[in-house]
């Protein structure tokens, strides 16, 4: 796939998730409008949608049937992300005022309307999921799929796993616990739902969501590098503050040279094994831009 192909098809994946996302968010002027609101600030504006373009890429890796399905799929994924967002950024986590460049949903609604937007949007991306209108099984192990990455076993345990690690000696083996939890799962999890909702057989959804995970890794490690070198303003948030916490990340173990080639290398595995599945460039290119990127 050609670079100009790439950049026109992933402008047409993100430009389709932004519209469908503004529809399946109830209006603002839903009652209550601090809720609804409150949901649509942290989930309609901002955020480079790669979940949801991974969902739409992993579907159309395996012959794209129902695009419109993976497409609803990706934005209740993006929902769901907007969700651990709000929660990551409250003062009883990370404590951060800036996300996506504004202030955070907690400075912008309080904290009780921002925990519970956070709630309703978790709940929101299961109900998108479940009436997103392919065979019933294919939804069921979207659900499977979904609610496992989201869960204590992965997202919300790499989360208190992340809390609870601040000034512990940052191990390898830490690091990799809550890496692979906190946003490797979700991210493999994101393109191999695209995978299930096409119909694709267990074993290919199995191997499509390891090759996810392994880029999911990579996606964290550059965001913990960028917050040492990256800028505030590209990025749409604080950055610098990782050290600050004693974040257990992996250029505070391994430094920041080894953590870049480690991303590089996951990366280029996962090039390599989606072209073996079949990919023609597009899967490979958006894995490219996670280590390439700036924010
Ligand atoms: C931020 O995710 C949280 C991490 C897992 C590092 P993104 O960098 O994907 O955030 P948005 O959606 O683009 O704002
Ligand atoms: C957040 O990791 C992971 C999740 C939200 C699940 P970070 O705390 O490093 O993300 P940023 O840097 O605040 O975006
Ligand atoms: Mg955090
Ligand atoms: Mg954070
Ligand atoms: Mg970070």
């Amino acid at each position: 796939m050609t670079a100009t192909g790439f950049a026109a098809r992933i402008a047409d994946d993100r430009r389709a998730v932004e519209e469908r996302l503004a529809v399946v968010l109830p209006r603002a002027d839903e009652e209550p409008v601090s809720l609804h609101g409150a949901m649509r600030y942290a989930t309609v504006a901002g955020g480079k949608r790669i979940r949801a373009i991974l969902c739409l890429a992993g579907h159309r890796l395996c012959g794209d049937p129902h695009r419109e399905a993976a497409l609803d799929a990706g934005c209740a994924i993006e929902c769901l992300h907007a969700y651990t967002l709000i929660h990551d950024d409250l003062p009883a986590l990370d404590n951060d005022d800036i996300r996506r460049g504004k202030p955070s949903c907690h400075k912008a609604y309080g904290e009780a309307v921002a925990v519970l937007a956070g709630d309703a949007l978790l709940t929101l991306a299961f109900e998108i999921l479940a009436r997103c209108g392919v065979p019933a099984e294919p939804v069921l192990e979207s659900v499977r799929i979904l609610s496992r990455a989201a869960g204590s076993r992965y997202l919300v345990g790499g989360q208190v796993a992340d809390l609870e690690g601040e000034g512990l000696e940052p191990t390898e083996e830490r690091v990799r616990f809550i890496h692979c939890r906190k946003t490797a799962e979700l991210i493999g999890a994101s393109l191999s739902i695209g995978a299930a909702l096409a119909g694709a057989e267990r074993k290919k959804v199995l191997e499509i969501h390891g090759i996810g995970r392994s880029a999911g890794l990579a996606f964290q490690i550059i965001d913990d590098i960028l917050d040492i070198e990256g800028s505030a303003e590209r990025a749409g948030k604080a950055l610098r503050k990782d050290a600050k916490r004693k974040k257990i990340t992996y250029p505070a173990h391994f430094g920041i040279g080894v953590s870049r080639e480690t991303a590089g290398r996951l990366i280029a595995d996962g090039v390599r094994a989606m072209e073996a599945l079949g990919d023609d460039g597009y899967v490979g290119h958006i894995f490219s831009l996670i280590v390439a990127r700036s924010s």
